[in-house]
């Protein structure tokens, strides 16, 4: 009786604490910690979060509730310390700093869980110190590939001289990067215009480009595009990917540009490109924009009949959740990290291959297609 007495008062401590300091029920591994850098990025909520939810569920989880590190990133970490003495299945990590993940792995690496660095890439080095640690996400630089060429393609088809709007026989740039030194906004920012040049009817087949750090130099050899700004979506309090902050940016800047140089925008997110969409000096110059990612707001805008959206790169985070508790999955079950996937190894037969994910072994990392999205497929 006594002791039925010590478990209730012990359960009613527990239930108290519950709501008053966070206590919860023990994990098992039936259970996964997922925390994203900033849930109020439209990415982050409207892709990997439903995402998440819905992989854990169809692969035998409890349902994942991700967690929010709100752009903090030592709240992130302290959340991940917590997380590792209450005994998850697995581990799913989307940084904040992508320069600081040997702070997060070490919080988890005593668990001996799966730990899976997902969206924005840590160091390889980060990954290597511990044999549980994987990357899932997409190869940075093919957002950009793609989305250079379909701008090209768009123009192409339109005519350059109806888009190059002063005439000079230049299509003049701004390129949207929304976080300095993420890697896939750098990628992006390199290779968008690059692939816009080579892709263009009398465009430098060959154009290069180079990044030094965060500085950029497009060659002097391009025939057809100029870069003429690079902005970015931060605003004063630090968030990245801001879409009121890079409106207003694309803004000051189409305000400044008297001579009508600019003649599209490349923005290497879709929640920017449609924050864009609504800045009077935007439409008044009437411009196209391309974004990334496919949020489901980009897909209604593109798909109107008058919109200045002419098109996105699928940066698919419904499937790389996916493929995220899949490797928790495979290494709680003994099994290689891939295990179940449609993989290949080189970068080469992952090109020639718009199913497969790159089993990138190199960089214990996998990495999911994109997909080019314009009216005719949205
Ligand atoms: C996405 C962006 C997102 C960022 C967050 C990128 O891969 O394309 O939309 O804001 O990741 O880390």
């Amino acid at each position: 009786m006594k002791k039925l007495i010590a478990l209730l008062l012990a359960g009613a401590a527990c239930t108290f604490a519950f709501t008053a300091a966070g206590c919860s029920a023990p994990k098992t591994d039936k259970d996964i910690f997922a925390i994203s850098y900033n849930l109020s990025d439209p990415n982050m909520s409207g892709l990997w979060k439903p995402g998440l939810e819905k992989a854990s569920v169809d692969l035998g989880f409890n349902k994942i509730a991700l967690q929010d590190a709100k752009n903090d990133d030592a709240e992130a970490v302290k959340m991940v310390e917590a997380a590792a003495t209450e005994g998850y299945g697995g581990y799913l990590i989307n940084v904040v700093d992508q320069t600081n993940g040997t702070s997060y792995l070490n919080k988890v690496k005593g668990t001996n869980k799966p730990v899976v660095f997902w969206n924005r890439e840590v160091e390889v080095d980060v990954l290597k110190s511990y044999d549980k640690a994987y990357y899932v996400g997409i190869e940075s630089a093919e957002g950009g590939r793609y989305q250079g060429q379909m701008a090209a393609e768009y123009v192409n088809e339109k005519g350059f001289e109806q888009l190059d709007r002063n005439k000079d026989g230049k299509l003049g740039v701004i390129v949207v990067r929304g976080e300095k030194g993420h890697l896939d906004a750098e990628a992006r920012t390199l290779y968008a215009p690059m692939y816009l040049e080579r892709f263009l009817e009398g465009g430098n087949k060959e154009a290069n480009a180079t990044v030094s750090g965060t500085e950029y130099k497009y060659s002097n050899t391009w025939n057809k595009v100029v870069v003429e700004a690079i902005v970015d979506g931060t605003d004063t309090a630090g968030s990245t990917w801001e879409p009121v902050t890079a409106a207003s940016e694309v803004g000051r800047v189409l305000a400044a540009d008297k001579d009508n140089k600019i003649d599209l925008v490349l923005s290497n997110n879709d929640g920017m490109a449609l924050g864009i969409l609504t800045n009077s000096e935007f439409k008044k110059a009437g411009i196209p924009i391309w974004g990334v990612d496919a949020l489901s707001d980009a897909l209604t805008e593109i798909k109107k009949e008058n919109t200045q959206f002419m098109g996105t790169v699928r940066n698919d985070g419904v499937s790389q959740a996916k493929v995220c508790v899949q490797v928790v999955k495979n290494i709680l079950e003994g099994k290689d990290y891939a295990a179940g996937m449609e993989v290949v190894d080189t970068k080469e037969a992952w090109e020639a291959n718009g199913n497969a994910i790159w089993k990138d072994t190199a960089n214990k990392a996998l990495r999911v297609h994109h997909t080019k999205i314009t009216k005719a497929n949205a």
